[in-house]
């Protein structure tokens, strides 16, 4: 949720963390703070509300010199986005400098044990306990830095990353992770410390993800030393980091969200690339294939995801079902976790995540895993917490996504989802080669039919400029179309505010409809497909009740061009593969209705791309 930057090395450690905290910034941004040991010894703390940039304007008068530092970028969960709450804190005799992803549980009676020592408080964060307990266990017991912020995560409950730094010392930062992602780069003579690799790719390719329960010293002078809590030396395991600075940057888009929608054409290509055969005959996963037992004798297979991956699996339901007569569930992973679900053994549970970092996401896949069941894992993130917690997976391979509005991710997400359907369908022989050749053919398609689909650009701007007014939007679809809609409803809610609902078309005439009036824009997808009649009828009542309606119909469309107020024609696909076209002309409506509001498209408020805290 925070992100989390360290330097320690030759170089001056601001600049470096100046420009990492930017590239974080995407995890949080209501404040912003650096702690830097100066060249004189001493340990500086800048921190400010607001963004990367406003701590740059607060520190342009400041001593912001040293070659050992840490920032961080807040999503505020203890306490309010203000200057005090803001990270790095303080301990009491302004000796340790500490930042911290995740949530402390166990801070309030941590906290009144060491206001009964004497320790006082300056902001409401749980953070500042952890750092407060480092100083005194530290001072107590006369042990180093690195041994006190061992004691010390052996009392806390919760979630963390963090990064530790001390006044005097100009060699070293101490690290640690529980449920909270950590990853060291290594230099030459230097380190770098982030949340993920992002800040890190520019100065080297060499990573060591720090894994769960272990801490990290990190010295510029000797070797990475990586140890759990219980101080048993964890093997370091160096590796090549496969990432581009160009894809970090807007590439001349005005955000990183138009980017990443228009790059969709070649993030499907990435993601099909050496998967799906040249001929259309074959699909190969290997992920899956490697472990087909699993999935052809499970008794069901259960997704877990949040938000937007929830929306993909959703649609991975309908093909799975569809294609290979496995009974699949779909969770909301915040439910399943805390429900006491039923999981057998020769249940799969597919763990969906772009980030692959999502806590509630994680901690499903821990609950699965507990009861004995196969997870498998569709991540983006190379190396994230959940791609590494599961038992085999595939990555869907569209790069990083910064806009906090995931589009890429989606679908890539259910394009692998099409591919997981397709390779156990062919191991189960229930579809036959043609069906199979076609959904194929699709896939191999679909970048093109997504160019295609931008080119609604201009169009949907248009359009866009008609529905800024709109207080309440509604998004119908049925079948297929029904997630893609829900995922509609919810580009528009986040990054424009503006409210919106998605339905299963014909559950309007259930209650919804009531809220239907001529102020009432409603996202028709009307695609031609088995239930199209139905969908109609569904446009039919919509429009005698006086709503607005916008449809997306396929290009041989007759009748609904007729009803409805407003018409974006996609071209035509597999209809299992029609959320991926769809949800095209959805991604540019909410992100130009979001532009003409004036809104921070790429970091709306009160939001986080990846959401590490329950
Ligand atoms: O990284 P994840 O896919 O696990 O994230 C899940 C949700 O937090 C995420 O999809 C969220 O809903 C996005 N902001 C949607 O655009």
């Amino acid at each position: 949720m925070c992100g989390i930057v360290g330097y320690v090395g030759k170089r001056e450690a601001y600049p470096i963390l100046i420009k990492g905290l930017h590239r974080l910034e995407y995890r949080g941004y209501d404040s912003a703070g650096v702690a830097v040991v100066s060249s004189g010894g001493s340990l500086n703390v800048y921190k400010c509300r607001g963004k990367v940039c406003d701590l740059e304007n607060y520190t342009k008068d400041k001593d912001v010199s040293g070659t050992v530092g840490i920032g961080h970028t807040r999503w505020a969960t203890h306490g309010e986005p203000n200057d005090v709450n803001a990270h790095p804190h303080y301990s009491e005799s302004k000796n340790i400098a500490l930042i911290h992803n995740g949530i402390i549980e166990n801070y309030a009676v941590l906290k009144d044990a060491l206001i009964e020592n004497g320790y006082t408080f300056q902001s409401c964060t749980d953070t500042e306990v952890l750092v407060q307990l480092i100083e005194y266990i530290k001072s107590t017991t006369g042990v180093s830095l690195f041994e006190a912020v061992q004691a010390a995560l052996k009392r806390v409950v919760g979630a963390y990353a963090i990064a530790v730094i001390e006044k005097g010392n100009y060699d070293e930062i101490i690290a640690a992770r529980k449920s909270s992602p950590l990853v060291v780069g290594v230099g030459d003579g230097e380190f770098f410390l982030a949340s993920d690799a992002t800040p890190i790719v520019e100065y080297t390719d060499k990573v060591v993800y720090i894994n769960d329960g272990e801490m990290a010293r990190i010295n510029r002078h000797k070797p990475l030393k990586v140890v759990t809590l219980d101080n048993q030396e964890a093997e370091i395991g160096i590796e090549k980091l496969e990432m581009s600075i160009s894809q970090l940057e807007k590439g001349g888009y005005p955000h990183f969200m138009l980017k990443e929608i228009h790059e969709q054409p070649r993030t499907i290509v990435d993601c099909i690339r050496g998967r799906v055969t040249p001929d259309g005959e074959n699909v190969v996963l290997s992920g899956v294939l490697a472990n087909k037992e699993k999935f052809l004798n499970a008794r069901r297979i259960i997704f877990v995801a949040c938000g937007t991956s929830w929306h993909a699996a959703l649609i991975g339901e309908h093909l799975i079902e569809d294609m290979c007569r496995i009974p699949v569930e779909v969770e909301y992973a915040s439910e399943f976790r805390y429900r006491n679900p039923v999981i057998y053994p020769d249940d799969v549970v597919i763990a969906v995540s772009q980030s692959g970092e999502t806590a509630d996401t994680l901690a499903a896949v821990e609950v699965a895993k507990q009861n004995g069941a196969f997870i498998f894992g569709i991540c983006n993130v190379v190396g994230s917490s959940i791609a590494r917690a599961t038992d085999s997976g595939a990555y869907i391979h569209v790069g990083p996504e910064i806009g906090v509005a995931s589009t890429k991710a989606f679908t890539g997400q259910v394009t692998v989802m099409a591919m997981v359907a397709m390779t156990l369908a062919k191991e189960k022989g229930i579809m036959s080669q043609d069906e199979f050749r076609e959904v194929a053919k699709g896939l191999q398609a679909l970048p093109s039919l997504v160019s295609q689909a931008l080119k609604l650009d201009e169009q949907i701007l248009d359009l866009s400029k008609m529905f800024t007014y709109a207080h309440n939007f509604i998004y119908l679809g049925r079948g297929y179309n029904y997630p893609a809609a829900l995922e509609g409803a919810l580009k528009l809610k986040e990054i424009s505010y503006i409210h919106a609902e998605g339905y299963p078309a014909a559950e309007m005439k259930h209650g919804p409809i009531a809220l239907i009036d001529s102020e009432m824009p409603v996202v028709v997808l009307a695609t031609a497909n088995n239930i199209y009649d139905k969908t109609v009828s569904n446009i039919q009542e919509i429009k005698a009740r006086g709503g607005r309606i916008i449809a997306v119909v396929s290009e041989n469309d007759t009748r609904v061009k007729d009803i409805a107020d407003y018409c974006i024609t996609v071209p035509a696909a597999p209809e299992c593969l029609m959320p991926v076209v769809v949800s095209v002309p959805l991604q540019l409506l909410a992100y130009y209705i979001a532009v003409h509001k004036g809104r921070d498209v790429d970091q709306p408020r009160n939001l986080a791309k990846s959401v590490t805290v329950e």
